[in-house]
Formats: C-alpha cells, structure tokens, sequence
C-alpha cells in the first residue's frame, strides 16, 4: 500500500515531476518508421506533452512542439520539405534541432534583422531503429539506444503493434513483473472465457524476482510438477527497464501519452522456419489493435495481451495505491517502486537510473536472459514449428487482436503458408474487427 503522495510521485509524468523526469532518462519507441511512409507528419502526445512527430523528404526524423513559435498554428497540418518542417500558415521552417531556418516573408522584407536566428521551436531527438521510432526527452548527452540481441536477430519477420490504452503507464509496467497473473487472467480465465469450466491450467508454487540485471528485473516462476530446471525458472523472463516486459520473440513498451493514456507498443518477431532462410524483411509492418469490441461495447478479451489491458484499465485511470492489499506474489512490484523511488533520488545527485547505456562498446549486443535461446537464434523446420502450439506458424498472431489483412498475408508469405488456405492459417483466429470465435490457451 502507498500514501496518496508516493502513488502521485509514481504515476505523474509531466516534465518537472520526478517521474517525468526519470522517464525522460531513456529513449521511448514510440512509432513505427513504416508508419511515415504515408504520411510523413504525426501528432504525437508523449508524456503530457504535444508534440509534432515528422520524417522529412531527407529521412531525417524531427519531434517538434505541436504549436508553430509564430502564432501557434497547429504543425501536424505542416509539410515536409528536403530538410525540415515547414508551417503550413505563413511558411516558417524549422529542423530537427529546433532551429527556424526559414521565415520567407521576414527573410525577404528585412532580411538584416536576421528574426528567424532569434526564434527556435521545442525538439527532442529522435532516431529509427529496427523498425521503431524513438525519442529521447531528456537532457544532454544522451544514452544509447540498447541494441539488446532480439533486435539483431536474423531470419525474422517483424512486426509492430500499438494499442491505445485509458490508464496510467505504472499499472501497465506493474503487471511485467506480475507472474501469478499468467496462471489465472490467461490460463483460467481462457478456459472460462472458452466456455469451459476446466481442467485449470497448474498452480503456481514459487516465484522469485532478481534485480541484479542491469536493464530491469528478472522474474522466474515455478508451477506444479515443473523441474526446477526449466528454463522458466533458471533463466525467466525481464521486466525491462522502465517500462517494458520481454524480451523474447516480442518486447512490450507501455509508453505514457499523459498521466492517464498509454502507448502499448510491441516489437514482434517470428523466426520463418528454416525452409525460408535466408529471408531478409524489406518492410516492418505497424498496425495499432482496437481494445474494444463495438459490438459489445465492451474489452477485447480474446488474445493475450487485450487480456493484460482488461486488467490495466479496470485497476482505473490511475490505480489507487491506497487501497491495495500486497501479498507474497507482489514482491516484485513492491521491489520495483523502491527501484524508482531510489532512482529518483540517484537523479536528483546527479547520477544516472538503472540501466542507462553510454558505452558503446557494452552496447554492440546486449545479451539478455531468453528462454528457449535457439528457437530463434539456430531455427526451425516448418514441421518443428507446427509440432509446437506456441511456434506454429498458421496460428496467426497470438498476442493481439485486430491484425490487418495487408499484414497476416505478408506474414503468411513470409512463413511460406498459403494465403488460399483459411484453414490452414487457424481461421476464426480473429476477424477485421477484432472479434474471435475461437481462444487459443496460454499458458
Ligand atoms: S503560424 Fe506558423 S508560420 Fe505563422
Ligand atoms: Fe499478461
């Protein structure tokens, strides 16, 4: 249980608060480089703060105040040119830095007053990298963007997956060190959810959390009959720091948009079976899920992660800590406030948080905890994959709902499967909308 002042210091992102700035310590993925194909200019609010998210005609990414410094027109409406931004009011330009470089009628009408040199817009750095697009809000110099080893793999198809969430950003992360929940909001609840009254899926008997790993927690978990040397309790899975879950084949970021919405992004990789090697992704695909059924008016309950968001925002738009009661299998969350709450203070000496990376020579591969390593670092066959429920490759996508077609037919082609063959893909997986008629079990 928390005072009402430790959950504010917890849960407020804004710039000043010692939660906004611990976030802004970190480069975020917030967007997908494909999703600028399209459209090269995205309003984009990122913990509290309206900004203008851009890749000019150069390629060069630029993340802007929302708001033109002249008369505050709205720059999600600007073009781009070969280098820059330009507002589409009156035609000042700026660059990824912040500079005006271009003011075409003060350049032209007093151009010894020099004005644009006087004027300069709000900017974050930005960067793509392995298909995202991340910012950094924080203050110079700034970290490495970690180059954990998932994000090298080869022979993958990649995909990036966004959900728009209610809530506030810390319930989300608290539930990527929450192993309990596995057993009953995806087992058990799967089971009933299929309309099943069991067998329940096995109890849990030990879990355990170690923060000894630099870039977040490690959590290992034990269920009945399971040998203590299973990989789920020798090796575990990560709670990324700050605010991430994984890696394995899909890393999870929940992003705060403002203290009460959340980016969910994931990075998700399916290795094609060895059949297909070498496959080299020309496109990373982007697709953000609905997490509500409109049918229904209520959440999506049917892939893993629309489950994780249920819970998320039933906890309300922001968690009241007050009134929680923690047990044993809460150890982890209560670990990882102290982290941040020491982190704050490590801040305010000077001194960087967990898992900040400017060497970089640490930063060539980061190598992290995986279960079942060679899965994705040897290979399958295509027969080794289909043996496997939770590697088939015609089981579509596990964790979310709503995946365009454009994207399962890529996928498809990707793992060699046949677009004409429904069946063969797991039809009823999901449709268009997001509705399933069919629940797959996770354990
Ligand atoms: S308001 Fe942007 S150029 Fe005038
Ligand atoms: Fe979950």
């Amino acid at each position: 249980m928390l005072t009402e002042e430790q959950n504010r210091t917890l849960t407020e992102v804004g710039g000043g608060t010692p939660m906004g700035e611990l976030l802004r310590r970190y480069w975020m993925p917030v967007a997908a480089d494909s999703q600028f194909d399209e459209n090269p200019v995205r309003p984009i609010r990122l913990m509290g703060e309206d900004l203008v998210l851009y890749r000019d005609l150069g390629g060069t990414y630029g993340l802007v105040d929302r708001h033109c410094p002249h008369r505050r027109a709205d720059l999600s409406y600007a073009f781009v040119e070969n280098c820059g931004i330009r507002c589409n009011y009156h035609g000042w330009r700026f660059d990824e830095a912040g500079r005006c470089t271009e003011q075409p009628f003060e350049d032209m009408a007093n151009p010894d007053a020099k004005f644009k040199d006087k004027v300069t817009i709000k900017s974050y750095k930005v960067e793509a990298r392995f298909g995202m697009v991340w910012a950094y809000m924080g203050p110079a110099p700034a970290p490495l963007i970690p180059n954990y080893e998932t994000f090298l793999w080869k022979n993958g198809f990649v995909q990036i997956v966004f959900a728009t969430i209610p809530c506030n950003w810390l319930q989300c992360q608290e539930n990527s060190i929450d192993p309990v929940h596995f057993e009953w909001m995806h087992r058990n609840w799967t089971v009933r959810l299929n309309g099943d009254v069991g067998p329940y899926g096995k109890k849990h008997v030990r879990v355990r959390f170690d923060e000894k790993f630099e870039h977040g927690f490690v959590y290992k978990r034990l269920v009945a009959d399971m040998p203590e040397d299973h990989e789920r309790w020798t090796i575990g899975r990560i709670c990324l720091w700050p605010n991430g879950l994984g890696p394995l084949r899909h890393t999870e970021w929940r992003v705060p948009i403002d203290d009460h919405n959340t980016l969910s992004v994931t990075w998700h990789f399916t290795r094609v079976p060895k059949e297909r090697e070498p496959y080299v992704q020309e496109t990373i695909p982007a697709w953000e899920g609905p997490i509500c059924d409109p049918q229904t008016g209520r959440w999506i309950t049917s892939h893993v992660m629309n489950q994780d968001f249920v819970a998320w925002v039933g906890q309300g738009t922001i968690a009241d800590r007050t009134q929680e009661h923690l047990g044993t299998s809460d150890v982890g969350i209560i670990k990882m406030r102290k982290r941040f709450l020491d982190d704050m203070d490590a801040i305010a000496r000077g001194e960087d948080p967990k898992g900040i990376i400017r060497d970089p020579e640490k930063n060539v591969c980061i190598e992290m905890p995986i279960i079942d390593r060679e899965v994705y670092v040897d290979g399958l066959t295509a027969a080794e994959m289909m043996n496997d429920p939770s590697l088939d490759p015609r089981a579509g996508y596990p964790l979310q709902a709503g995946q365009p077609d454009a994207v399962r037919f890529a996928y498809m082609e990707a793992m060699g499967i046949d677009p004409n063959n429904a069946e063969a893909y797991g039809a009823g997986y999901l449709t268009a909308a997001g509705a399933t008629t069919s629940r797959r079990i996770w354990t």
